[in-house]
């Protein structure tokens, strides 16, 4: 093992007994190292997927814009919610509520504060672009697609009220796929990039 390695196991240990050190007693806030498959925190204003990404059909990137353009998918600000909600007040009561909340947070400029629902730990490195734009994919029949679409890592979040964590997007969950993907770009012609065994790919 080298030192680098060596480093992150011992940062490790002390991370995960980090909280107990500092006497933090509410467990439910600490997300461990993402292993949260199914966390759904609650969230500032109850913004939902499934109404905007299945009923309206928003698409993602007008959302996440960042997805395709650097390593994070980044969440919009009120701006983006702000084009539809300045004429959109709601229907019902709940909805009418939670639009309030937003124009609220919008006018007074305070934006919100949206809790993360994935969170890496820092010594995993994670790039959107290049797995939402630059690799190939190619399914197990061999037809070959631009891009990962965001389902294969975050399941189908326009069936989400609240955003859920679907995927537990461990180690092995990214190198499996880096396998399977390098094999089926070999038998394509394709170069095979994604990295298996170089540890210090993801771990920079
Ligand atoms: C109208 C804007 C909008 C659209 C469209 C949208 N999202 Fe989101 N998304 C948000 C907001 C706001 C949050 C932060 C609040 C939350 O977590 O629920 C979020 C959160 C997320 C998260 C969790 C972020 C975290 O903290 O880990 C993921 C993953 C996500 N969206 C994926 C998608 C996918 C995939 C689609 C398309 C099927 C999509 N979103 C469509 C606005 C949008
Ligand atoms: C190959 C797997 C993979 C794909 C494909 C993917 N994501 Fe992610 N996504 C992740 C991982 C891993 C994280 C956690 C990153 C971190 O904590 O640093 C994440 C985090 C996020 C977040 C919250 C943090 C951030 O980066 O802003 C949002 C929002 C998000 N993804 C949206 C999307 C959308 C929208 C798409 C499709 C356009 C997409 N993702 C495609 C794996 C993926
Ligand atoms: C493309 C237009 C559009 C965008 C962009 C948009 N919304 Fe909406 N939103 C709607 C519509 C339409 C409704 C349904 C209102 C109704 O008829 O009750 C709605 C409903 C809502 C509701 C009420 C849901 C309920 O039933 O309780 C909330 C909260 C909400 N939006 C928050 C947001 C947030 C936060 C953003 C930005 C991240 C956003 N919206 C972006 C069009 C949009
Ligand atoms: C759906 C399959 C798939 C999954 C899941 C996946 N990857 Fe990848 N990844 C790829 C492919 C394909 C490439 C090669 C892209 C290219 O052609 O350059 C790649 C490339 C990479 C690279 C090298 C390029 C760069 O961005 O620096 C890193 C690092 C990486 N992936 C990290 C991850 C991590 C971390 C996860 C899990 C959280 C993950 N990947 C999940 C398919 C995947
Ligand atoms: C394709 C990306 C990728 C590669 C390559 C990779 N790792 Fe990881 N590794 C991850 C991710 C993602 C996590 C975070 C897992 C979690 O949060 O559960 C992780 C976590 C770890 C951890 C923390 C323990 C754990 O399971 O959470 C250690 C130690 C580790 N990796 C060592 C290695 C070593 C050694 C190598 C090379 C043989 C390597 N990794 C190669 C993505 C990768």
């Amino acid at each position: 093992m080298n030192a680098k390695l060596a480093v992150l196991f011992f940062l490790l240990t002390v991370g995960m007994a980090m909280p107990i050190l500092l006497g933090i007693r509410s467990i439910p806030d600490i997300q461990l190292p993402n292993l949260h498959t199914g966390y759904q925190p609650e969230q500032p204003i109850p913004y939902s997927h499934r109404l905007h990404a299945g009923v309206l059909n928003i698409d993602c990137q007008y959302c996440h814009s960042g997805a395709d353009q650097g390593r994070h998918a980044t969440v919009p600000s009120l701006d983006t919610c702000w084009n539809c909600h300045k004429t959109v007040a709601g229907r019902t009561k709940t909805a009418k509520e939670s639009i309030a909340k937003l124009r609220e947070a919008y006018m007074s400029g305070e934006g919100v504060e949206w809790k993360r629902v994935h969170n890496n730990p820092d010594f995993v490195y994670f790039n959107h672009q290049t797995h939402v734009r630059i690799a190939k994919y190619i399914d197990a029949d061999g037809n070959i697609s631009d891009g990962v679409d965001c389902q294969y890592c975050h399941g189908d979040m326009a069936k989400n009220g609240v955003a859920k964590q679907q995927e537990q997007l461990a180690m092995g969950f990214c190198i499996n796929c880096h396998r399977d993907q390098n094999e089926r770009h070999e038998t394509a012609n394709l170069p095979a990039r994604a990295p298996v065994s170089a540890c210090d790919a993801c771990h920079r």
